[in-house]
């Protein structure tokens, strides 16, 4: 089975690439970040193509790629190194006199890197049969323009897996159940006064509530922890560990409305400014599904009592939001939110029908 092989010991880095060449229609990226253990893997079954990172412990770029060499295994397999730029012109020709044939640079600029692997793919005489798209398909949904769905009237068989999934995560998370619900729907709105199509929001709504079920594959003790509790270094990688998992747990499912839950599980705790996670992407590189969602969940978790979290009312949390324009949240979404502020505010009175909120709208205006 033809396949691109990426080997790099930072299983982040990996993780980006295999989603952008996913994204890109390659059908089978397959992930090292041993290279030793990829040295026996390639030698069983060469990869069509191979990307390859430079600076790795026990053995590099340039080691891994003289071995294969000369044990005949990339004789036929375009091969691509892959460097941080701090590294870039002191290894380039070493990389070319080991075998590669691209040379290119990390952090990857999404387009550039999944125009460049499909060239090599089209040199390799392992042909990679895949649904290649004619044009880049980034992991970006650029401003209005992720496509509405076909209005055929013909039911859809999704619908039910996905209320299933809702049901499955509510088991993992006591503020799941009627926050994803809430949530959802002040996604919805922030969407709308985005200007996104009507069709787009109700995506959204959809699948929003699937945002952290990656949560099943939490561990106890780090789920039950709230967030006034302090996280050590290995029970905040576990945490940060359920935007992956949820991404992984959907993304193999050929449902439209499944396909952006995953995305938004991956994306919804990246930050603007860069500094979030997993991926640790900046700007419009993060999907805008997880930008608005990002900013419907911290309202929700602003405004709702949760253990080991003191309530926030709504306009305090207005402020906070506000604050983090720029930083952790998109200005554009920020803005939008605004802009939605007092649909929120009916949203929150409907699902709690109490009356704290409506004295908050009334000094809203
Ligand atoms: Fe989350």
């Amino acid at each position: 089975m033809p396949y691109i092989g990426i080997v790099d010991d930072n299983p982040i880095a990996l993780l980006h690439m295999r989603i952008l060449l996913e994204r890109a229609g390659f059908p089978d990226v397959r992930t090292h970040t041993d290279p030793r253990a990829s040295l026996a893997a390639f030698k069983l079954e060469p990869p069509s193509v191979l990307l390859v990172d430079y600076l790795m412990p026990d053995l590099d770029g340039i080691e891994l790629l003289g071995q294969l060499q000369a044990a005949g295994t990339t004789l036929h397999t375009p091969v691509a190194m892959v460097s941080g730029a701090e590294d870039l012109e002191s290894m380039r020709l070493s990389a070319y006199r080991a075998g590669a044939i691209e040379v290119l640079a990390k952090p990857v600029n999404p387009q550039e890197f999944t125009l460049k692997v499909r060239n090599l793919a089209r040199l390799s005489t392992v042909p990679l049969h895949g649904r290649f798209q004619s044009d880049f398909s980034p992991l970006v949904v650029p401003r209005s323009s992720r496509a509405a769905p076909a209005k055929t009237g013909a039911p859809r068989d999704d619908v039910p897996m996905l209320r299933m999934l809702e049901k499955v995560a509510a088991f993992r998370d006591d503020r799941t159940g009627k926050h994803t619900t809430r949530m959802a729907f002040y996604a919805a709105a922030i969407a709308h006064a985005y200007g996104l199509s009507i069709a787009q929001q109700d995506q959204l709504m959809e699948a929003a509530p699937l945002h952290d079920i990656g949560n099943i594959g939490c561990r106890d003790d780090v789920l039950r922890k709230g967030k006034g509790e302090q996280l050590d270094d290995e029970a905040r990688v576990a945490m940060q560990q359920h935007t992956i998992t949820g991404y992984e747990l959907l993304r193999d499912s050929p449902s439209e409305a499944m396909q952006l839950a995953a995305e938004i599980a991956l994306s919804h705790h990246e930050c603007w400014d860069g500094s979030g996670y997993p991926l640790r992407l900046s700007g419009e590189h993060i999907a805008l599904s997880g930008r608005i969602v990002a900013v419907a969940d911290t309202f929700d978790a602003l405004t709702t009592v949760r253990p080991y979290e003191p309530q926030w009312l709504a306009e305090r949390a207005r402020r906070v939001i506000k604050a983090d324009s720029g930083k952790r949240f998109d200005p554009a979404v920020v803005d939008a939110f605004e802009s939605a502020f007092d649909s929120l505010l009916r949203i929150k009175r409907h699902f709690d029908g109490g009356e704290v909120f409506a004295a908050v709208a009334a000094s809203a205006h």
